[in-house]
């Protein structure tokens, strides 16, 4: 009796021991986290949220097209948790085939009007945690040495004076990219926008995966122009880069970086809370550090000093709901693909 009730009370503290070592990793949980903006700042936010929650991270960075693609070809099976950075128009294509979740966060009240709308558009499937106009750099050195005249304007991007000197991602990895194509539709017609980028792809040196790529081989003067959003090349001038940042003086158009809650995802609890904490002035103060220089969503963090002054570029009323919709990205980017990217140069 002695024994037995020893026994138990030894197995039963056993068992205690057991489930009180595994509880505490069962409350923290983990989060499947896919990544589209740049790995300096993707790393950061990670371990940020780690460190705050205790929920450990396992984090991919993909490009905005590559990501919507992978949870695309991942939708019987999700796999990731939630998709935060990247371009909103991959995002909105995500929403509208139904591979994210509809979630409303307390935070929405902090935000600005184009990050709710973003969420609103989108039947609360995506938001916007931060914005950026598109626009281009060029390494000063090359310039000077090339006896070029400073590029300002998109029509001086197909002069014949910077043939294989212009570097730009490709729209279908890229949401970068994508937006250049949606912009320059927008800006000058359908037609003659695909003739600019027949004769773009005449200067164009490579078409990268990552639509901020080009900026470093900008500043590395591997290209002497390229196209980027304006932050990814404020960058390298922060970094003491050789680089002029141009807003195109026809005008251009931009992006509301989002955020989506993946489908199907296995941790929603995990995510949810990652949503959350993503839209505070404290995660998003992180952008500044990781040296990402776009306007945060939330009202209350003050864009950084380098950031560029949307204000002060000529914008262009980009249509989110058109161009962040199915029929008309599938149909851009293979019409990309057909008159532009196999052309002979
Ligand atoms: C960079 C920019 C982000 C942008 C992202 C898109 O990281 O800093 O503002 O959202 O590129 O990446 P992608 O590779 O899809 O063009």
């Amino acid at each position: 009796m002695q024994t037995q009730s020893w026994l138990r009370a030894g197995l039963f503290a056993a068992l205690a021991t057991a489930s009180f070592g595994a509880a505490p990793a069962q409350a923290q949980g983990s989060l499947v986290l896919y990544c589209s903006v740049q790995e300096e700042w993707c790393r950061p936010m990670a371990q940020a949220f780690e460190k705050e929650t205790g929920i450990k991270v396992s984090m991919t960075r993909k490009s905005s097209g590559e990501t919507y693609a992978q949870i695309k070809a991942e939708s019987s099976n999700p796999r990731g948790d939630i998709w935060w950075g990247g371009t909103g128009d991959p995002h909105l294509q995500a929403a509208e085939e139904g591979l994210s979740e509809a979630y409303e966060s307390p935070r929405n009240a902090d935000l600005h009007d184009w990050a709710v709308k973003q969420w609103k558009q989108s039947k609360g499937r995506t938001v916007g945690v931060y914005a950026g106009a598109l626009g281009f750099g060029f390494n000063t050195k090359q310039v000077a040495s090339r006896k070029i005249d400073e590029p300002k304007c998109w029509a001086d991007l197909i002069k014949a004076n910077l043939k294989d000197e212009v570097q730009v991602a490709d729209p279908n990895s890229s949401g970068t990219s994508y937006t250049m194509l949606a912009t320059l539709v927008q800006l000058m017609g359908e037609d003659k926008a695909f003739d600019y980028l027949k004769a773009l792809h005449k200067n164009i040196n490579q078409y990268t995966k990552s639509g901020a790529a080009p900026a470093k081989a900008t500043s590395l003067g591997e290209t002497t122009v390229g196209i980027t959003f304006m932050h990814d090349m404020v960058t390298m001038v922060v970094d003491g880069g050789p680089v002029k940042v141009v807003a195109p003086c026809e005008g251009t158009g931009y992006e509301i970086g989002s955020m989506s809650m993946i489908k199907g995802a296995r941790n929603p609890d995990s995510a949810k809370k990652f949503y959350d904490w993503a839209l505070t002035p404290a995660a998003q103060s992180l952008a500044a550090q990781a040296k990402s220089y776009q306007v945060p969503s939330n009202k209350s963090v003050v864009p950084p000093p380098q950031a560029p002054k949307l204000e002060e570029v000529k914008l262009i009323d980009y249509d989110f709901a058109k161009y962040g919709s199915s029929a008309e990205r599938t149909r851009l980017l293979s019409k990309w693909d057909r008159e532009v990217k196999v052309l002979p140069k």
